[in-house]
């Protein structure tokens, strides 16, 4: 049997735990998010170099970025039959069938890039090995949990990591699996 890729989990959080605020018309993630996480992100997508994502996340970037294979989840893949990157893949799969496929293929390691859904469903399926949360300054008490469902799973934290003068933090931690 191949081993399944490694699964990190790369987000970016208000302190109080939220992706999103609830009036994200009022507070776009480009005024929330530092200039400074994009750049970490991007440096972590492109070194990991496969992305999976819901479709809710893809419609707030509806395109390829570059120098990464982009595997976008929808029950709607007709609906997204405009973009003809090989890069951007939409699937109705299952998170086993895709990472058997990435398995295959011989893909090591994925980036899990959420939304709050697509997070929830590899966590509920025990699939997630890392976290590499990044937290921004900023509190937002109401808005769209990292996670959306009751789960309990235990992380270590490996390093952190202080990206700029505001406080904008870096959080990597690793599953603990509990005999
Ligand atoms: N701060 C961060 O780091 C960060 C990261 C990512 C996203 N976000 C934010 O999170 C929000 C989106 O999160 P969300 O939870 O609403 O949505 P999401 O997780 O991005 O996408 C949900 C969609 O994924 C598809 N999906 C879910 N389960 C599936 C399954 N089992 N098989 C196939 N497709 C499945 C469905 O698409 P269809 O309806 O097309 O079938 C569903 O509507 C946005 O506001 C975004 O900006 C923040």
């Amino acid at each position: 049997m191949t081993t399944r890729p490694k699964v990190t989990l790369i987000a970016a959080m208000s302190i109080d735990g939220f992706i999103a605020p609830a009036d994200k018309e009022a507070l776009p993630s480009t005024t929330w998010t530092s200039k400074e996480d994009w750049q970490f992100f991007t440096r972590q997508s492109k070194a990991i170099g496969t992305m999976i994502l819901g479709s809710k996340t893809f419609e707030t970037i509806k395109r390829a970025l570059p120098e990464r294979r982009m595997i976008v989840m929808t029950s709607r893949q007709e609906k997204y039959s405009e973009f003809q990157d090989p890069n951007l893949i939409f699937t109705g799969e299952s998170p086993e069938e895709i990472l058997s496929e990435l398995a295959e293929q011989g893909v090591k390691e994925v980036a899990l890039c959420g939304g709050s859904a697509i997070y929830t469903l590899f966590m509920q399926q025990d699939l997630v090995d890392e976290l590499v949360l990044t937290v921004e300054p900023y509190v937002f008490g109401q808005g769209i949990k990292l996670f959306a469902e009751r789960l309990e799973q235990k992380f270590s934290l490996m390093k952190q990591e202080k990206l700029n003068e505001a406080g904008t933090t870096v959080f990597f931690y690793k599953r603990i699996l509990e005999k």
